[in-house]
Parts: structure tokens; sequence; C-alpha cells
């Protein structure tokens, strides 16, 4: 038998590389390409060609992308972790120190899937924060941003049932106080603070519950909103990045400049990719995942803090009645980012970080407001008001709920109004304004609450706190 009638390449190489990939001939008609694309696993995921524009890196600093790779990270890793780790109190934190010790590349492994779920949660952050301001919410995306927002409590949630896994101090009280913010749900949040819990009280049963949401129940779910939010952004094409001028940003005709996704685009993910992977690799060989000692359910240190992405809200229920800092707040702000993209808006503005000139300058200004107003009314708050003390007569749901969240939305329309007629911005650049200042203050207050917050909660300089 010879391999004279073998259609098969000669080349070696080429021949692996098609048995793989299922690339074929150059296409050479539209039936031709069509057959290329429907057998190229790259053009499952992506679309055969792009805008050119979309490619800038400095329009979507690939957060998406970062997003999905520290996803496959966490997986692989996670995956790893399961082998050495059994989720019951009695051997919880000794799998920890064993893996640390006496597996091979187990302390590298543990800090690759605790940075990178930390990073996880900035880098969704970040991610929204850069579809809101080039506008990559509008229609016909609004339904993947509600997705998206799905995908960022998810990631919360993953995070938050992984940090009692170790099963040492910071992880049990870190998961007491972040799950008593549940308990201010009227009527049902005993209830189902006790059902994720599995009883009164951080135990094994807690351990096994949350083992089980965050190997299985979260991943599944969050793995299902990905895959639907790629192929959405996919369907919907990415926004095409704008200048101030309303033009198309790296583009100098009036037609967009279409290019093959392969290679532009892919070998941009790529490099992007193995970058960012050597990066945290760096990070996790230098900076371990920190440990304490065992769990111990009689000795609470002092300060007990949730986990940092909870520290701004630990810092609200320092300022407002219970039901308003763990219940109505965050469920007004959240109820307000969903309803965002179905509010009518400007459509000129798609694409344009920002908005416009003027709404670069109304973000400054809403940046610069909340770094100074947010600590001054803290510092009020702490050291001079007394709302329950001043109005011992009235409940302090109301002296310590109502009446202050009624002046700072009062405030808040104050300040929507005066910039509207200062900068005479449309309500789009106005609105945004309102969200900068929004998303500011919760930094703050997160930053407040990790680094000024000592024994007792008391404030403090950073250097007294650690
Ligand atoms: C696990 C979290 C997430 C992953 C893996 C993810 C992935 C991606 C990717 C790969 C893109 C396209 C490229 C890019 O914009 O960088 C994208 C676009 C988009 N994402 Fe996400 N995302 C996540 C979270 C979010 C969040 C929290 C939101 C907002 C609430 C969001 C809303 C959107 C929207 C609306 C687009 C289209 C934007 C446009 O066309 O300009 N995503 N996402």
């Amino acid at each position: 038998m010879t391999d004279e009638f073998d259609p098969r390449p000669e080349d070696l190489k080429q021949r692996v590389w098609e048995s793989i990939q299922r690339d074929e001939l150059p296409p050479s008609d539209d039936r031709g390409r069509m057959r290329v694309v429907m057998n190229n696993l790259v053009l499952h995921l992506h679309p055969s060609k792009v805008a050119k524009p979309t490619l800038k890196f400095t329009y979507t600093w690939g957060l998406g992308g970062l997003a999905l790779l520290l996803i496959v990270l966490l997986s692989v890793t996670g995956v790893m972790l399961m082998f050495v780790y059994t989720p019951s109190p009695e051997t919880a934190y000794q799998d920890m120190l064993n893996l640390q010790t006496s597996v091979w590349f187990g302390q590298l492994i543990r800090n690759l899937h605790h940075w990178s779920g930390n990073l996880l949660v900035i880098v969704a952050f970040l991610h929204l924060l850069r579809v809101f301001f080039t506008g990559g919410f509008r229609t016909p995306r609004e339904f993947n941003w509600i997705l998206g927002l799905a995908l960022l409590l998810l990631v919360v949630a993953a995070n938050f049932t992984g940090y009692l896994l170790p099963w040492d101090q910071l992880a049990y009280w870190a998961v007491t106080v972040g799950s008593s913010l549940l308990s201010y749900i009227p009527l049902i949040g005993e209830g189902l603070r006790n059902f994720l819990l599995g009883g009164p009280e951080v135990g094994a049963a807690t351990l096994t519950n949350f083992y089980g949401l965050h190997v299985a129940i979260i991943p599944l779910t969050l793995m299902g909103i990905v895959s639907f939010h790629i192929w959405r952004v996919r369907k919907d094409t990415l926004t095409i990045p704008h200048t101030v001028d309303g033009k198309v940003d790296g583009d100098d005709g009036d037609r967009i400049e279409k290019v093959t996704t392969l290679p532009h685009l892919v070998s941009r993910e790529l490099v992007f990719a193995l970058v960012m992977t050597g990066a945290i690799l760096l990070w996790s060989v230098w900076v371990n995942a920190p440990l304490e000692a065992a769990a111990n359910p009689d000795h609470s240190p002092n300060p007990a803090k949730a986990a940092w992405y909870f520290m701004g809200l630990q810092e609200l229920l320092l300022h407002f009645h219970p039901v308003f800092g763990a219940i109505i707040i965050p469920a007004l702000g959240l109820g307000a980012l969903a309803f965002l993209p179905y509010q009518r808006f400007d459509l000129s503005a798609e694409g344009v970080w920002f908005r416009s000139r003027k709404g670069r300058l109304i973000a400054l200004v809403s940046t610069l407001t909340a770094l100074i107003a947010v600590p001054l009314l803290v510092l009020l708050d702490e050291y001079v008001l007394d709302l329950p003390g001043m109005m011992p007569n009235l409940p302090t749901i109301i002296s310590n709920g109502w009446i202050p969240l009624a002046v700072l939305l009062l405030l808040l329309i104050g300040y929507y109004d005066m910039i509207k007629r200062l900068f005479r911005s449309t309500a789009c650049e106005a609105r945004q304004g309102i969200f900068v200042l929004l998303v500011t203050a919760f930094i703050v207050l997160t930053v407040i609450g990790v680094a000024f917050r000592g024994e007792g909660m008391a404030l403090m300089l950073p250097w007294e706190v650690l």
C-alpha cells in the first residue's frame, strides 16, 4: 500500500494541527468559507470578523477576558485542592497545613486559587464600571447587563463560601459576621441564616453546606450564566469605541473596518492571557494566602471583621439601623443597577468613555465630592451626631434609619439638580455623576472599614489597625 491517494497534507506538523483544529483548505467561495467557520473551534466562540476599533486595548482593558481567564484558573486549581481537602471541622485546618508543608507545590496552588478568587471580585467590578462608563448596557445589551450583575453576585458568593473552608480564625469569624447581615432581613432573615448555616451558629453543618455551594452549585450556575453572557456578547457584538467628538476611535473613514478574528483578536487574547497568567503566578510565588490559628468558636478576635468586599456594608451598619445598613440600602443600590439599562438615555453617547467632555468633568467633580464628603460624614456621625440620642422618643429604625436615609436622598437630589444647572448637562451626564458619587462613596466606605477600623471597630490610623 502506498499513500499515493491519501488527501491529507504530507507535512506532519500541518496534519497534527488539522487533526485538532479541523482547519481545511483556504475557502474559495461562500460555502467553502462557511465550512471553515463551522469546523473551527475558535470561530465557535468568536464571530469570524470583528470591528477593528474594538481591538483597542484601552477600550475594554481586557477585563471581561481576564474574568474568564480567572474562572479557568480557579476551576483548575480548585479541582486540585479538592484532592487534599475534607470539609469537616476535625480535618479541614490540618488539611490546609499538610497542603502547605507536605504536598508538592501545595502552597503555590492554594495561593493561586486564593489570589485569583480575590482578583476576580475586583476585575468583575472594574468590568462593570467599564461597561457603565462606555454605555455598554444600552439596547440591545440590557439583559446582558442583568446577567453581568448576576455574575458579580455569584463571584462574591463563591468567595464568601470559599472563605470558610480553611477553618481558621479569620474564616470562622468573617463568616460569622458576614452571615449575621442576613438575619436583619425582616421576617425571613433568621430562618434564612439558619438554613444557610445549617443551624444557629457556624459549625460542621455550615462547612458541609458551604463546601457544596462552593465546589458545585455556585460554579455550575456561574459557568452556565457566563456561557450565556459570552454568547450574548457574540450575538450583540461589542459596542464600538467613539471619541468625545462622536468619531469612531481608531478608524479614519466613515465605514467601520472589519478584520478577521483569526489572527487579529485571538493573537491579542493569547498574549494578554499569557502575560496575566505569568503576573498572577509571580504574585502567588511571592505572597502567601493568609492562614491564621485554627478556628476557635470561644475566642472572637477584636475587631471581628467581615471579608474585605463586605467591609463597605459593615461600615454602613455602624452608621445606620441594621435593617437599613444591611438590607434596604444595598437592595436600593442593586435595584437601581438592575433598572439602569431600562431608563431612557442618550443613544449618541454609546462607546464614548464618560459620555462626553462635560461628562468627564462631572465624573471628576463627583469623585472629588465623594472623597471629601464621605470621610466628613463618617467623622460627623462618629464624634458629633447621635441621632437616636437626639430623638429618644422615636424608634431607632426611624431616627437612625428613615431620617438619615431621607436626608441623604434629598442631598442626592439636590446634587443632581446642581450638576444639571451648573454644567448645563444632559440627564445622562448628570445620572453618570450620581453613579460616580455613589461608587466612590462605596469604595471610600470599604477603605475606611478595612484600613481605619481597629479594636472595638473604633476609628484609628491604618498603622494602629495593623
Ligand atoms: C464573571 C464575570 C464576567 C465575565 C467572565 C464577563 C465576560 C465578558 C466578556 C469576555 C465581554 C467582552 C469583552 C469585554 O468587554 O471585556 C463582556 C462584555 C460585557 N459584559 Fe461582562 N463579564 C462578567 C461580568 C459582567 C458584569 C459584572 C457586568 C455588568 C453588570 C457585565 C456586563 C457586560 C456587558 C453589558 C458587556 C457588553 C459590553 C459592550 O458591548 O461594550 N459583565 N463580558
